[in-house]
């Protein structure tokens, strides 16, 4: 398991100022580090507890309702989060999606039985359709409508839990894919959204993101080196999704300029977001309580009713 550029026999570094002679097994272009496998789980775990100090995300007083997909991304998350000695429960989604769904809830609840936590499991289908049904029977997208429902259940079932900060695995490239998209479009109504933490407000729950700093390789690596199994293939419906491309063309230009992907968005989030949310005081949607689920929302009716709506209209018409 070795980086690009890791050249054979090179020393850990971490190691080498110790005066040990463990070998390198990763090379980090772009924090120009070559580390042992010890040392790498410890440089990782430093580095999320760095972001979620630096951004102020929760403290070792507060239960973290991790939101696990069964992905690595937030299977990873919840380890490290248990290894760092917050207290935390996981919530699983389940979208209903065939194999896909089944596989991943399985990885989910062997993941939390191997770490002893709880995991809380909800199903779609109970309260409005499964995603393969909501896509036959509504013209909405099934990736857009899937973004719906998910954003919903997370704010509701969490704050039903008794919960008051939801994490996810969002990782560094998942952010600068979107922050990409979002730029391409100067859309500035999501660009003033994005930020690792989005405060509890008005009904909605405090949503952080601890891997903002890593990319999808580290914690592939980290999920190697730990044992941790996940589930390996894509949704069936992401196919064609933008965010692939931006992530292919991003990951191109990371490869030839190490390190662009972290400034990209580092800078973003350290001198562009401040300006935008002052922006945003000015132009601020106001909030309402939806009339139908009364769940917070930027309309009368929230999406998520409006979804389970155009659900039932097309269950009519069938
Ligand atoms: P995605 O939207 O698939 O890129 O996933 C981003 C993050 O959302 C994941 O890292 C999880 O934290 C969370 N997430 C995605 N799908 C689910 C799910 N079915 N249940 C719970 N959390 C999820
Ligand atoms: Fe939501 Fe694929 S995970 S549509
Ligand atoms: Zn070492
Ligand atoms: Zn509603």
């Amino acid at each position: 398991m070795t980086g690009k550029t890791l050249k054979k026999g090179s020393r850990c570094t971490i190691c080498k100022s110790k005066n040990e002679k463990n070998k390198a097994v990763v090379f980090l272009p772009h924090h120009r580090l070559a580390l042992c496998k010890k040392h790498y789980l410890e440089w990782f775990e430093r580095r999320v507890a760095k972001t979620i100090k630096d951004f102020k995300m929760f403290n070792k007083n507060e239960k973290i309702l991790v939101a696990v997909s069964g992905g690595k991304d937030s299977l990873v998350l919840w380890n490290v989060l248990n290894n760092l000695g917050y207290e935390t429960e996981g919530m699983y989604i389940d979208l209903g999606i065939d194999e896909y769904s089944e596989d991943s809830k399985k990885l989910s609840v062997n993941f939390s039985n191997k770490i002893n936590k709880k995991l809380n499991i909800v199903s779609i289908r109970e309260e409005v359709a499964s995603i393969p049904d909501i896509d036959k029977l509504t013209n909405k997208p099934a990736c857009s409508a899937c973004g719906t429902v998910k954003r919903y259940y997370m704010n509701k079932y969490a704050k039903n839990l008794g919960f008051q900060v939801i994490a996810t695995g969002h990782n560094l490239d998942d952010e600068t894919a979107v922050l990409f998209g979002n730029t391409l479009h100067w859309d500035l109504k999501y660009l003033k959204k994005q930020y690792p933490v989005l405060k509890e407000e008005n009904g909605f729950i405090r949503k952080v993101k601890p891997l903002c700093k890593i990319t999808e390789k580290e914690t592939a690596l980290y999920a190697f080196f730990t044992d941790i199994e996940y589930i390996e293939y894509e949704c069936p419906f992401s196919e064609g999704a933008s965010s692939i491309e931006y992530k292919e063309i991003l990951s191109k230009i990371e490869e030839k300029h190490p390190g662009t992907k972290l400034q990209f968005y580092s800078n973003f989030v350290k001198s562009i977001y401040p300006i935008l949310s002052e922006y945003d005081k000015k132009q601020s949607e106001e909030i309402k309580l939806c009339k139908k689920c009364g769940e917070p929302s930027f309309n009368e009716i929230c999406s998520f009713c409006r979804l389970k709506e155009l659900v039932n209209i097309g269950n009519t018409n069938n």
